[in-house]
């Protein structure tokens, strides 16, 4: 068995074990004080440190980054100000760069089709949807996206939350308890990790796309619990591999479980015609029981979405905490993603591009001998670099030569898989990717050479 509360990017400090939520949770029920199940604690003095932000260890370790990317000249990797609208290209400190750091696959981002939906909507319905939609109503948009994106499941609903982390930690976090199981992929997003750490429910995380073990892990532990439910992503948005959705589907109904594939990163890309992992593998949508999905990405807006059964989708209308106590989707970022899907699907030459793009990029990364990782050639592509330092400068060499292209580095991939990650987009032209695999051949030595002598 591996441990629950691992996976590339939550490291133990983002889970909860049982205990701390008990305790958490009777503390908030005012049945104990926190620092103690047994009654009240002795009266102390408290050190500062514990009064104070900056003591925390997390913001030691950022100031140490910090300095160390100061004293290598990197002081502008993060938090990078875009000065008006970003596409394939995008401006910097008032240089034009091309831009491979959008998740906007399908090149909407400036659609004046998108601007006009948006405006229409809060001319009628306001900016702001103002309160739960629970208690306070909902829009007519709320409505329409939800069955524009049911349909693209052929699923009989859908619900929309206001954010994609959120609409994971809500959705594992209110489905499942301590009597249940959540088999995981070791790769999946930390929205997903943390919606299982939520749920009380044991984790056990399988290594990425290795069905054997999983295999293993459900005939040894799956009938220990009462519900259990394998968990996936659909295109996996570190490393863009896909899922084998295929044989999760029979892993799923040999062992008595559910399924969840969070499609952030395949809807809108896989497939004839974008519908996600379940049109590329030719596989019945109803064969999934929960299919997530992200607004922010393909459908260019905000927020999240489930869409499966009916009860599904109507237990989490009550129970989902970022659901019943958040506020609805502002009815313009509703209405501007609703018309995404239409264009998605009136448009397919905008995939098929996407399609060619991902397919070009890798073919060209490879033929150049980039270390790509496990990528297939779809909207994610890493160019693996190896330590963080080495990456951090390779992004800021990139750069230099007109490529945005931002790292993911420790704590966000395991120290030593650190990458520049390309997010390919269908308005990317053959020059620009092109561009961006010479850069990056050019700008790997040097950033190779700098690291080493930072570390000297
Ligand atoms: C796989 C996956 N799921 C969920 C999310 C969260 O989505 P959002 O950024 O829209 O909140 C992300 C974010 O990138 C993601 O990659």
């Amino acid at each position: 068995m591996q441990p629950t509360n691992d996976g590339a990017h939550g490291k133990k400090r983002f889970g909860l074990s049982m205990e701390d939520k008990e305790r958490l949770l009777a503390a908030m029920r005012g049945q104990t004080a926190l620092a103690s199940s047994t009654g009240r604690t002795a009266r102390q003095s408290i050190a500062p440190e514990l009064l104070r932000f900056d003591t925390l260890p997390g913001y030691t370790e950022i100031r140490v980054q910090q300095a160390v990317a100061h004293k290598a000249g990197l002081d502008e990797i993060f938090y990078v100000c875009h000065e008006g609208l970003a596409t394939n290209r995008t401006c910097i400190n008032g240089r034009e760069l091309r831009n491979f750091s959008t998740y906007d696959y399908l090149g909407l981002n400036g659609d004046p089709r998108l601007y006009a939906a948006a405006d229409d909507a809060a001319r009628r319905y306001g900016m702001s949807a103002s309160a739960s939609r629970l208690t306070a109503g909902e829009r007519p948009p709320h409505r329409r996206l939800e069955r524009s994106l049911a349909q693209l499941y052929n699923a009989e609903d859908c619900i929309c939350f206001v954010s994609g982390h959120g609409t994971n930690m809500s959705t594992l976090g209110c489905l499942f308890g301590s009597r249940d199981v959540i088999f995981y992929d070791a790769l999946c997003h930390n929205s997903l990790l943390l919606g299982a750490a939520m749920s009380g429910a044991t984790r056990l995380a399988y290594a990425n796309n290795d069905m054997q073990a999983l295999a293993a892990l459900l005939e040894e532990h799956r009938y220990a619990f009462q519900r259990a439910i394998i968990v996936t992503e659909g295109l996996f948005g570190m490393d863009g591999c896909l899922c084998d959705l295929p044989r999760l589907v029979e892993l799923k109904r040999e062992y008595g479980c559910m399924l969840m594939v969070d499609e952030a990163h395949s809807m809108g890309v896989v497939g004839k015609t974008g519908h996600g992992v379940h049109e590329h593998f030719g596989l019945d949508a109803r064969d999934v029981d929960i299919w997530m999905g992200t607004l922010s990405k393909s459908f260019c807006g905000c927020g999240g979405y489930i869409a499966g059964s009916a009860a599904l989708v109507e237990f989490l209308k009550y129970h989902a905490p970022g659901f019943v106590y958040s506020v609805g989707m502002a009815p313009s970022l509703a209405a501007a993603s609703n018309e995404a899907v239409r264009i998605m699907l009136a448009e397919p030459q905008r995939l098929a591009r996407l399609q060619a793009n991902g397919r070009q990029f890798l073919a060209l990364a490879r033929e150049r001998g980039l270390d790509t990782g496990r990528a297939q050639g779809y909207a994610v592509i890493p160019i693996m670099a190896g330590d963080s330092l080495t990456t951090a400068i390779l992004s800021q060499e990139v750069r230099n030569r007109g490529v945005l292209a931002l790292p993911m580095i420790y704590p966000g991939v395991e120290e030593g898989k650190a990458r520049l990650r390309f997010f390919i987009s269908a308005m990317h032209t053959e020059d620009d990717l092109r561009w961006a695999v010479d850069a990056v051949t050019e700008s790997l030595p040097v950033a190779r050479q700098k690291a080493a002598s930072y570390a000297r």
